[in-house]
Order: structure tokens, then C-alpha cells, then sequence
């Protein structure tokens, strides 16, 4: 059963790859306002997880429920679907022949069927959000990674979505342009944006996340305030893996 407060429900989710099984039983729920974090080893399953929530990925079996309604059948409008959950790749994703505005605005102009002004002002001001007014007219080549990354960010609020999905947004920038995407990252969630965000910056996390995941084996092994899982640990392999990335990482960028 669907939880009523829950914004986002995965209930027994299992997912493979042919004969490879990524997800086997995912059960996870997060209301709205949350900020959830997702960490775990590679090939774990997180990108996965995220993917299957706007149907990039489609599951095997169980149901992920956005707002209580089922999103994982066949009668799914996934157009519809997508534009209520905004995600954020690694890899920004940005068109190389459009600039900044131009990389916002498509799908203003293209999705949601705004005039070429209407989608300019939106565009705008979600550029505004995210620090980057002034390199609006800026192709992806003339940007450093972690303007890329804002609007990649930029792109996706401005389908005003309800929930925001995150793939490890800071892990192709050098160390330098990390705390840039993290700060519009916080801000986001001051604002009370539903984000799950799969990243291994622990900073991040402590400040900002209302629950971490420790997915391993595409189960999800432990879960719990940051205190609780940085500092009692209840299973052997979560207090490892934190181990390993903060002696890593330090949360030097948080
Ligand atoms: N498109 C795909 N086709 C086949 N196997 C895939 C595909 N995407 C991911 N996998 C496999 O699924 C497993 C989980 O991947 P992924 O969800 O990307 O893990 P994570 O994000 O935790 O590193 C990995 O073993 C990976 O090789
Ligand atoms: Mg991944």
C-alpha cells in the first residue's frame, strides 16, 4: 500500500539487466521537503534507482509511487511523469550548440508550450537562481564544468518539477568548482525542494540531508539521519563504506 504523506514510495522494486539483477527489493519512502542521499559502491545500483524513477529505466517488479499514484504501469503518461521529476546527470547532458538561455528554454518552448517571451523570462530567472545571469548567452564550451552543472540545475527547475533527482552532480568537476554546485545544492534544499541526490560528499550530506541511504548489492542496507549513520553505524558494512569516504573526501567541500 501506497503511504498518503509519502511524495515518492518505492515498495519491492527489482530491477535487472538481463540475466544481471541490479535492484532486488528496494522499499524507500521520502515526503516532500525531504533531502535524501544515496550513497554506496559502484555498481550498487544508485543511477539505477534514480533512473527508474522517471522511466529511463523501467522496473521488473514492485511499484514506485509519486504523490501516492502509481508511475511504474503501463498506463503511466511518462511525458507527464517527467516533467513533475527534474534529474541532474553527472555528465550535465547540455546541448553543445545551444547556449545557457538556449539549453533552459527548450524545454519551456518544446514541453510545456511557452511563447518564445514567456520561456526567455522563466529561463531568466532560473539562470538568476543559480548564479548565472550573466553567462546566459554562453555556449557549453565557454563554461567551466560547475556552470555547466548550474545549468543543468537551471534546466531542470525551470519545469517546476516536485522532485528533484540528483546522479552524483559534483563528480566530474575538479575539486575547485565542486562547492559551487553543492551551494546551489543547499539553497535548493533551504527552499524546501524535494531532492534525492545520489553523491559521496559527505559534507553535503550532514548539512543538508534529512536521511542517508546505504545502498549495496541494490538493497538498501541501512538507512537514517546523518548522525546516526556517521556516528552508530548499526550494520558493519555502512560504517566501512563511511569510513572509507570520508578519509577520501574529509567533507572538505561541504
Ligand atoms: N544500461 C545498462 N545495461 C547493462 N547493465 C547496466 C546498465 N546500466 C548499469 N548496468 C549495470 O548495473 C549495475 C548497477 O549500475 P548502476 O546503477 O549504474 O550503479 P551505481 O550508480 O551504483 O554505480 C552495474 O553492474 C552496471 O554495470
Ligand atoms: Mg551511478
Amino acid at each position: 500500500m501506497s503511504d498518503a504523506n509519502a511524495l515518492l514510495e518505492f515498495e519491492d522494486v527489482h530491477q535487472s539487466y538481463g540475466e544481471e539483477k541490479v535492484l532486488r527489493g528496494i522499499d524507500f519512502e521520502m515526503e516532500r521537503g525531504d533531502v535524501e542521499v544515496v550513497i554506496g559502491p559502484s555498481g550498487s545500483g544508485k543511477s539505477t534507482m534514480l533512473r527508474c524513477v522517471n522511466r529511463l529505466t523501467e522496473i521488473d517488479s514492485g511499484t514506485i509511487y509519486l504523490d501516492g499514484e502509481p508511475v511504474t504501469t503501463p498506463e503511466t503518461d511518462v511525458n507527464a511523469l517527467r516533467r513533475r521529476v527534474g534529474m541532474v546527470f553527472q555528465d550535465f547532458n547540455l546541448f553543445a550548440h545551444r547556449t545557457a538561455l538556449g539549453n533552459v528554454t527548450l524545454g519551456l518552448r518544446e514541453v510545456l508550450g511557452h511563447s518564445k517571451e514567456e520561456a526567455r523570462a522563466e529561463a531568466m530567472s532560473q539562470l538568476e537562481r543559480v548564479g548565472l545571469a550573466d553567462q546566459a548567452d554562453s555556449y557549453p564550451a565557454e563554461l567551466s564544468g560547475g556552470q555547466k552543472q548550474r545549468v543543468g540545475i537551471a534546466r531542470a527547475l525551470a519545469m517546476d518539477p516536485e522532485l528533484m533527482l540528483f546522479d552524483e552532480p559534483t563528480s566530474a568537476l575538479d575539486p575547485e568548482l565542486i562547492g559551487e554546485v553543492l551551494r546551489v545544492m543547499r539553497d535548493l534544499a533551504d527552499d524546501g525542494m524535494t531532492m534525492l541526490c545520489v553523491t559521496h560528499e559527505m559534507g553535503f550530506a550532514q548539512e543538508a540531508a534529512s536521511t542517508i541511504s546505504f545502498l549495496d548489492e541494490g538493497t538498501v542496507v541501512e538507512r537514517g539521519p546523518p548522525e546516526q549513520l556517521f556516528e552508530d553505524p548499526e550494520h558493519e558494512r555502512t560504517g566501512e563504506f563511511l569510513e572509507r569516504l570520508t578519509s577520501l573526501h574529509g567533507g572538505q567541500h561541504g
